[in-house]
């Protein structure tokens, strides 16, 4: 499925490899250095310059090859630069239609939603009706958050540690990150953060289906005490498997819990599909592994398939707005939708939700197996193709769930231990001390083979590297 990038760089003279060309990416990382803001975040970590891009193959100016684990953080469902995408493109070009309509109707917007309503479960898509949002996840979040507010007439939000929602105002306020949302978000909304099942650093110091259980019952009796400082709220947020949280799935049953919780009190749930959606999780949604029907989704990245794209999708019942009520510019963004309902199509008929359910198990079963060898693994876990490896200090001592002080910055070394091998993966998680990893659907089994082997020769290089540095220190 990924072949090598194609050969030319539009709009340089130094093509990648070529004498010259390693030079001319020092000097765009130099610049870019120097002009950009002090949040540049990606950048940071991954000082390339990509030129040309493939399925999960991406190239940099030096001419350097990476295997791409971050997928534009689980944008390209389908790689970069696939076909069906680059037809998609093409064909809307050479249409001649207008690539900015505000929210006017156009046939891709037609396509779109009826491409995207063909993937949804059936007794949500029956009583569906969408919103077109600012193309970013986070503003699909805000549209979410106001929605219910609106339909509701209530203004708190439930929202779970560990979440990660965005980072416009309401979303950062429902985001679990503390030092994102210190002296920006507070006061913004008025939020209870409620514990989310993470077996591996339970909430509750327990673990298991009992920390589980224990996290319904909590939030539930929490609910329904006249003084737990909680009026009834406007909406539950909630993610079906944490992305930036690193990569934390909720088992099924807590998943029931909420839905049942929030459906007997009246209280919207809203799921946030941005990162779970279009097969990542091994499902077309992530919602259908429980089989909840929320009463909002919020979806972005891989439904525009590589283009920025937002929207959300809710049960009629709250339709409650004024015109104009979420308005904004960038609502109607013609190729996007091209490319989105391509993508859509594509992952349905191939079956990729599928396949990301049998690469991912085959995947996470043999990073599994690494534990003994490489005890710096604290915990891996994840669903379909989005999966975390925690890593831990293993002479550190072990909590009452099992777990080992995180190891954050051996994180950062295997990043770059991985980068160095040609691989491409980002950290997520408490502490940042969880590698991602989210390959595009489109991974063949010998680019997982390989993707494996270049991780675990990073981590036990680093692991190697820091434990020598540590002795050295000591010495
Ligand atoms: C679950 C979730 N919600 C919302 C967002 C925000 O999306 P965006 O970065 O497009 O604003 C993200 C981004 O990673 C996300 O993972």
């Amino acid at each position: 499925m990924d072949g090598p990038a194609a050969s030319g760089t539009p709009g340089t003279s130094s093509a990648p490899g070529a004498p010259g060309a390693g030079d001319r990416a020092v000097g765009i990382l130099g610049r870019q250095r120097a002009r950009e803001s002090s949040a540049r975040t990606y950048a940071r970590s991954f000082p390339i310059v990509p030129v040309r891009a493939k399925g999960m193959t991406v190239e940099g100016a030096d001419g350097r090859r990476y295997l791409d684990c971050l997928s534009g953080a689980g944008t390209l469902a389908l790689g970069h630069n696939h076909p069906v995408v680059l037809e998609a493109v093409r064909r809307t070009m050479e249409s001649g239609a207008p690539l900015h309509v505000l929210d006017l109707a156009t046939p891709e917007k037609d396509d779109f939603t009826d491409a995207l309503f063909a993937t949804l479960p059936g007794e949500f898509a029956d009583r569906a009706r969408i919103h077109f949002c600012g193309p970013a996840g986070t503003d699909a979040v805000e549209a979410a958050l106001k929605l219910t507010r609106t339909a509701t007439g209530r203004r708190g939000v439930l929202a779970f540690t560990g979440a990660y929602h965005g980072m416009t105002a309401g979303a950062l306020a429902v985001t679990g990150r503390v030092s994102a949302r210190e002296r920006v978000a507070e006061g913004v909304a008025e939020v209870t953060r409620l514990p989310y099942p993470y077996p591996y650093r339970c909430p509750f110091g327990v673990g298991g289906e009992r920390g589980t259980a224990l996290a319904a019952t909590y939030a539930e009796r929490l609910l329904d005490d006249p003084a737990g400082g909680v009026a009834p709220p406007a909406a539950m947020i909630l993610e079906a498997v944490q992305g930036e949280g690193g990569a934390v799935p909720a088992p099924d049953s807590w998943l029931r819990e909420m839905r049942r919780i929030t459906a007997e009190r009246d209280i919207p749930l809203i799921v946030d599909e941005v990162q779970t959606g279009v097969g990542r999780t091994g499902a077309f949604w992530a919602v259908e592994h429980s089989g909840i029907t929320p009463d909002v989704m919020v979806m972005s990245k891989a439904i525009g398939g590589s283009l920025p794209l937002a929207v959300i999708v809710y049960d009629q019942d709250y339709d409650a707005w004024l015109p104009g009520a979420h308005t904004g510019t960038f609502r109607g963004n013609t190729l996007a939708m091209a490319t989105g309902a391509a993508t859509l199509r594509y992952v349905a008929r191939e079956g990729l939700a599928e396949r990301a359910a049998t690469v991912g198990a085959r995947m996470t079963a043999r990073l599994d197996g690494l534990r003994h060898a490489l005890p710096v693994i604290g915990d891996v876990r994840g669903r379909g193709l989005m999966i975390g490896v925690e890593l831990v200090d293993p002479a550190g001592p072990v909590d009452s769930c099992g777990a080992r002080p995180a190891a954050p910055e051996l994180a950062q070394r295997v990043r770059a231990a991985c980068l160095e091998r040609g691989l491409i993966i980002e950290l997520g998680g408490r502490f940042d001390a969880t590698l991602r990893l989210l390959p595009p659907l489109t991974i063949s089994d010998e680019q997982a083979e390989t993707v494996l082997d270049r991780l675990a020769d990073a981590i036990a290089h680093a692991s190697a590297d820091r434990h020598q540095d540590k002795q050295g220190r000591q010495a």
